[in-house]
């Protein structure tokens, strides 16, 4: 097969392509990536080698760019990861969300139906369902509760997942939709949650934890999204939503505290600052049906996974540090210097 992975470059995306291309040795990668803050093509480095492997640069929402691609390529498979992907960016400038999160994926269906691709798979997310309140541990998002949102950026890739649909009814494109709970593993942007924490834990910097800190959110390591998503493409029904997640709840004050004992800092560090607008109260995935008609779970649990992702930014702390030293630092100082 050949495969296109759009943001490739970015977080999920890089794990991916590095289990795809160890996975499938028959398979061949090309990488679409605009290199945006969140893209890092030094992560994309132990494939840059791989003759099975090619990095293109290029916005998702350019058709000029896009559909020359598709052309010559001549893709089997797309799967989309390419989005801005950060909630508190979306709050901040919602702008480049739509763009980027839908008019991205509708230039790409497009191309996908004008060259005959035979599996275009949408990376979608939980935050699609909405939250679920805090007091009703037994409720779970199942693919078939409604699409909602409370970010701009829920909000795109809601939108985005609406028009996945629509092609596939109208146009009979041959789709499929992941929708995955939080994600954390190796080569995280650290702007978000864990690998920011584990950053200023480093420095004894303080651990900015928003409102209360009960927020929950259902923590899946980034393998074992790979493995789903790779599931889904193989086996996986066209035209149908799997919900992605393991039953893996935590609040945001424990991920914090478990980072911090891990680290061997004191939880002094722990600084409660003003909240997320909209915050989600609670996310939790029911995964029966990706479980049931593809026989996924996930295979590393939180205290195992945690304790690798830590290690890895303990091992790899020039990757991170050359993020924060640079652009990152005035983001850093937007949204934490008077929160
Ligand atoms: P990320 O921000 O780390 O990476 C996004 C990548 O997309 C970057 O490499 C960036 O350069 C690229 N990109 C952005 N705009 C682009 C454009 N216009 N054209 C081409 N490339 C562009 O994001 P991530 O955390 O790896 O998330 C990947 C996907 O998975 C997203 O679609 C996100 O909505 C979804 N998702 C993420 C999580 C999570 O916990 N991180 C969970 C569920 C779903
Ligand atoms: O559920 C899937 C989603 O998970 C993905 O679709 C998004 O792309 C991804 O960014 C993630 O969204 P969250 O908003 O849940 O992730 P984030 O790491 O930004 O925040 C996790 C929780 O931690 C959330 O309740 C907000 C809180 N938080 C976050 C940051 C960055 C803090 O308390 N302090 C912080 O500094």
């Amino acid at each position: 097969m050949k495969i296109l992975v759009t943001g490739g470059a970015g977080f999920i995306g890089a794990n991916f392509v590095f289990y795809m291309l160890e996975e499938h040795p028959e398979d061949e990668i090309v990488c679409l990536d605009a290199l945006t803050y969140a893209g890092n093509l030094e992560t994309l480095e132990p494939a840059m080698d791989n003759p099975r492997f090619r990095f293109v640069k290029g916005d998702v929402a350019d058709r000029k760019a896009v559909f020359p691609l598709f052309e010559k390529e001549g893709f089997d498979v797309v799967v989309n990861f390419a989005a801005e992907s950060h909630v508190d960016r979306s709050i901040e400038d919602p702008g480049i969300f739509l763009k980027t999160n839908i008019l991205g994926t509708q230039v790409l269906m497009d191309a996908s139906r004008e060259y005959g691709v035979k599996r275009f798979h949408q990376v979608g997310t939980d935050e699609v369902y909405g939250d679920l309140p805090l007091d009703r541990p037994d409720l779970f998002f199942t693919e078939d509760m409604p699409v909602t949102a409370s970010s701009p950026y829920s909000a795109s890739k809601a939108s985005a997942d609406l028009l996945v649909m629509a092609y596939h009814r109208t146009f009979g494109l041959p789709v499929t939709i992941s929708r995955c709970s939080n994600n954390y593993g190796p080569y995280q942007f650290p702007e978000k949650l864990i690998p920011l924490m584990i950053a200023n834990a480093l420095a004894d910097k303080p651990l900015p934890v928003y409102g209360t800190g009960e927020n929950v959110r259902d923590w899946l390591y980034v393998e074992d999204h790979c493995r789903a998503i790779d599931r889904i493409l193989r086996s996986g029904r066209v035209g149908e939503v799997y919900n992605i997640g393991g039953h893996n709840e935590r609040n945001n004050l424990e991920v914090v505290k478990t980072i911090l004992a891990q680290l061997n800092k004191p939880e002094s560090l722990i600084t409660f600052v003003g909240d997320r607008k909209g915050h989600d109260l609670r996310y939790a995935i029911d995964p029966t049906k990706i479980h049931e008609e593809l026989g996924w779970l996930p295979t590393t649990k939180f205290d195992d996974g945690i304790r690798q992702t830590i290690d890895w930014y303990l091992d790899h702390e020039p990757w991170w540090r050359n993020i924060i030293s640079g652009e990152y630092q005035q983001y850093y100082e937007k949204m934490y210097g008077n929160r």
